[in-house]
């Protein structure tokens, strides 16, 4: 077993990513553990407890009219995304993470969904946005969002993970925390209308094969989607979790691909040209390639492959008890279904299959327990997902062997976390 990586991989794997990322002038920040699981921890006040009556019981609480909209608990203030210093150049075209080990279910609340920008994130106006569509069409159109809300409308349940989620791990373990681990996904219910319905309504030339759909941020955002995926599922998203976009999820409105890297999820959607082949020289598609090891890039990797993460515990969330607990994590496959999670303690040795709890959706997030007892043994934890078209997630070194260890994207390989015996948690490989 090799532990954490050697400082100099550590570094030049940095190094590759920012570089391949585009991104310099990073500064690595020191890792000093901060407060995240406080609040979980907090000693007990014994005046709150048996036998007395707790403060909060002796007096009437807030009324109604204090929070016209609501936020969590003043205790539950660690639970929020977190970004990287030094990963990216400016804190605009940068990413933050999901804290996925404060959440259960497979739904993301809104303001915890990772963010992924390339220009900073705008506030426009509604009453300003419009859609263009032109170029191979019966009747180039510019819609409104109030055109956009009169037409039928679906709700449907889908990951959006960046390419690029894990894009650190491909040298060794880098990152001590799930969250930036495997940060870069979130899971919501998105509202909105089927691209198909907007597409019918321009109507499609006989030679109508690609889009190009750009943003209305200062990135420009495009890129080339291809027909067959916009007649499929793709969806012209306006709320998501019942309410509106936030801002930086692309308010008010955005692009939602189902199963296929983030990247083509364009927010803040205001142009979709229709074409006959790919923009390859315009559009971010030249960047999203996976170099390999011979140096030969992947290129149109759409979809992302099915992968899964033990969230608890977790570098950020380490054992505390002895006896039972509880083991969770999230499984999700751009390919249909996740079918089964098996889970290991003790390094891959014994293989047992997680109880899957909460909807199973095509494209979701999936959460998965392991309920177990623990007496303070060392532990190597890892999970590993198959999906309804029966692929099984890879091991890291099994992604290796076919694709080297230059490419940033498609990470799904299968996670090690090492618990010690005082239940501290760290990212680990076995080799
Ligand atoms: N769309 C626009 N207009 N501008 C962007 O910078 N970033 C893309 C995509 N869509 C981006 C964009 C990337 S790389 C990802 S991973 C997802 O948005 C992130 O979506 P999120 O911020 O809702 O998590
Ligand atoms: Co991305």
């Amino acid at each position: 077993m090799s532990k954490k990586g050697a400082p100099e991989t550590r570094s030049s794997s940095r190094r590759q990513f920012l570089k391949s990322a585009g991104l310099t002038g990073a500064v690595m920040a020191a890792g000093a553990r901060s407060a995240w699981s406080q609040a979980a921890n907090a000693e007990s006040n014994p005046e709150n407890l048996p036998p007395h009556v707790a403060d909060w019981s002796k007096y009437p609480g807030q009324g109604v009219a204090d929070r016209p909209y609501g936020k969590p608990s003043k205790f539950e203030a660690h639970v929020v995304r977190r970004d990287v210093e030094w990963l990216t150049a400016t804190r605009q075209s940068s990413v933050n993470f999901t804290p996925w080990h404060e959440l259960d279910g497979i739904i993301t609340p809104n303001g915890l969904c990772f963010e992924r920008h390339h220009g900073g994130a705008p506030d426009i106006s509604p009453a300003d946005h419009r859609l263009m569509i032109h170029g191979l069409v019966d009747k180039p159109l510019i819609f409104s969002m109030s055109d956009i809300l009169r037409m039928p409308r679906v709700n449907r349940v889908f990951f959006l993970e960046c390419a690029a989620n894990s894009g650190m791990e491909w040298r060794g373990p880098q990152l001590n925390g799930c969250q930036f681990t495997h940060g870069m996904i979130h899971n919501v219910m998105y509202t909105g209308v089927p691209l198909k319905v907007v597409l019918n309504e321009v109507g499609l030339k006989p030679n109508a094969k690609w889009l190009l759909v750009e943003g209305g941020d200062a990135a420009g955002m495009n890129r080339s989607l291809p027909m067959e995926k916009a007649l499929d599922d793709c969806l012209l998203a306006f709320k998501m979790n019942g309410e509106a976009l936030r801002p930086e999820q692309g308010y008010p409105l955005r692009l939602v691909v189902p199963g296929w890297e983030g990247n083509i999820w364009v927010k803040w959607l205001r142009r979709i040209e229709v074409g006959d082949k790919p923009w390859l020289a315009r559009e971010e598609t030249s960047k999203y390639t996976d170099l390999m090891a011979d140096g030969r890039a992947r290129r149109f990797t759409f979809v992302m492959d099915a992968k899964s993460v033990i969230t608890n515990p977790s570098p950020q969330a380490p054992l505390r008890f002895r006896g039972q607990n509880v083991l969770t994590g999230i499984a999700w496959s751009g390919r249909g279904a996740i079918t089964r999670v098996d889970v290991t303690l003790d390094g891959g040795r014994n293989w047992r299959e997680a109880r899957i709890d909460g909807p199973v959706l095509e494209r979701s997030v999936t959460r998965f327990y392991v309920d177990f007892d623990w007496q303070g043994e060392e532990l190597l934890i890892q999970s590993r997902c198959h999906d309804s078209t029966g692929y099984l997630q890879p091991t890291k070194n099994e992604l290796r062997a076919i694709r080297g260890v230059n490419s940033i994207y498609h990470n799904n390989g299968i996670q090690t976390w090492l618990v010690r015996a005082n239940g501290e948690t760290e990212n680990v490989e076995i080799s």
